[in-house]
């Protein structure tokens, strides 16, 4: 396969990639490496338990939902899925340090021909939670308004079900008190926050709520508001300024690699600025993070565009290469022998 990129031919070997050694990363970045293969096998290497193993600040992933509808890159339903999903809880377990973090993002499942929600996700992360004997530090709800109705027969056809328009992203640690600091990701204040600041006053006192409200609680300027465990969507398109803009070109410049090559881009992508809110809270700068579903590497893109080490780990070949595209060329370090970049310059 064959792309310009950068100004640069870049020449991807199909049939050589899918014989490759699971312990040699496939392209490496001035903060990350890019490993294709299944990350059970991937960490369960003698080499990449030595390098990573207890290492890792945190693991940011989003694995294959149990959707019914099969998505291009095959996932699992029911029991079966229940297993598979928990298997990989001590795996995880061993690759964070003590005061690591494991964030996991999923979506509803359904039961199928039902109009009936299916209880896989929540025995999914019960069943990891026991398994790794880890901590539940806090359950966050990913408000995506953009999302397309579904499940559509019960909610276009029939009309009987509203749609669909939240994940469960699960926070879960070894210890009880993981690194984690809010102020990192503070929110811009309301209008009415910022005129209560501006004029210093408003109505203390008991709340019906049963809240007593210190008659100077709210005047103290904090540079922004604590952010909710709901995360909206909306709002998180905006959430910093640092990636403004970088992220947004990350996502066109492999789309457009994507579509100049004929590849189909990853059909399940996470919004940039999803993995930089956890990255930002629990994680500080070199720390390393890991995504062992990483799809099209937002993450890794995230995490070093934050200045953090990362890793990535994918087992599909139409995702793990390509991946590349999002990064600055000058950023790749080198890569495997499957992926030849000749400068034109
Ligand atoms: C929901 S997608 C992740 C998308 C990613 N967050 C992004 O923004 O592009 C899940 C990914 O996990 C990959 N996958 C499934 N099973 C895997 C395994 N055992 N090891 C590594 N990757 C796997 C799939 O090929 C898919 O690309």
């Amino acid at each position: 396969m064959y792309t310009e990129l950068d100004n640069n031919e870049v020449i991807i070997a199909d049939e050589l990639g899918k014989r490759r050694r699971y312990s040699k990363p496939l392209y490496t970045t001035y903060f990350g490496e890019m490993y294709y293969g299944l990350s059970e096998k991937v960490l369960s290497h003698n080499k990449i338990k030595e390098k990573y193993e207890g290492k890792v600040q945190l693991i940011f992933t989003s694995p294959p939902f149990p959707l019914n509808a099969k998505k291009k890159y095959g996932n699992l339903t029911g029991k079966k899925y229940i297993k598979w999903l928990s298997k990989f809880a001590n795996l995880f377990k061993n690759y964070i340090v003590e005061d690591g973090s494991i964030v996991i993002e999923i979506g509803n499942a359904w039961e199928p021909k039902k109009p009936i929600m299916s209880t896989v996700v929540i025995k999914s992360l019960l069943e990891f939670l026991e398994k790794g004997n880890l901590n539940l530090c806090q359950e966050f709800v990913w408000f995506n308004p953009a999302k397309l109705p579904s499940p559509v027969q019960w909610v276009n056809v029939k009309r009987i079900r509203v749609k669909d328009s939240f994940t469960k992203i699960w926070w879960m640690s070894k210890i009880e008190n993981p690194k984690a600091d809010n102020r990192r990701v503070l929110q811009e204040y309301s209008s009415r926050m910022k005129s209560l600041i501006k004029n210093q006053k408003y109505n203390s006192g008991r709340r019906p709520s049963a809240h007593k409200i210190g008659e100077t609680s709210f005047l103290t300027y904090n540079e922004g508001a604590i952010p909710p465990n709901v995360i909206d969507g909306d709002y998180v398109e905006s959430l910093t300024n640092i990636l403004k803009g970088s992220n947004t070109g990350s996502v066109e410049k492999y789309q457009s690699y994507c579509r100049g090559n004929g590849i189909a881009s990853h059909p399940a992508r996470m919004p940039s600025s999803l993995a930089e809110f956890f990255i930002k809270f629990l994680t500080s700068e070199n720390d390393i993070v890991l995504d062992p579903f990483a799809g099209s590497n937002t993450t890794g893109y995230v995490a070093e565009s934050l200045n953090r080490r990362w890793v990535g780990i994918e087992a599909n070949w139409n995702y793990a290469p390509h991946s590349l595209a999002r990064f600055p060329i000058n950023n790749i370090v080198s890569t495997g022998r499957e992926i030849q970049i000749n400068s034109k310059t």
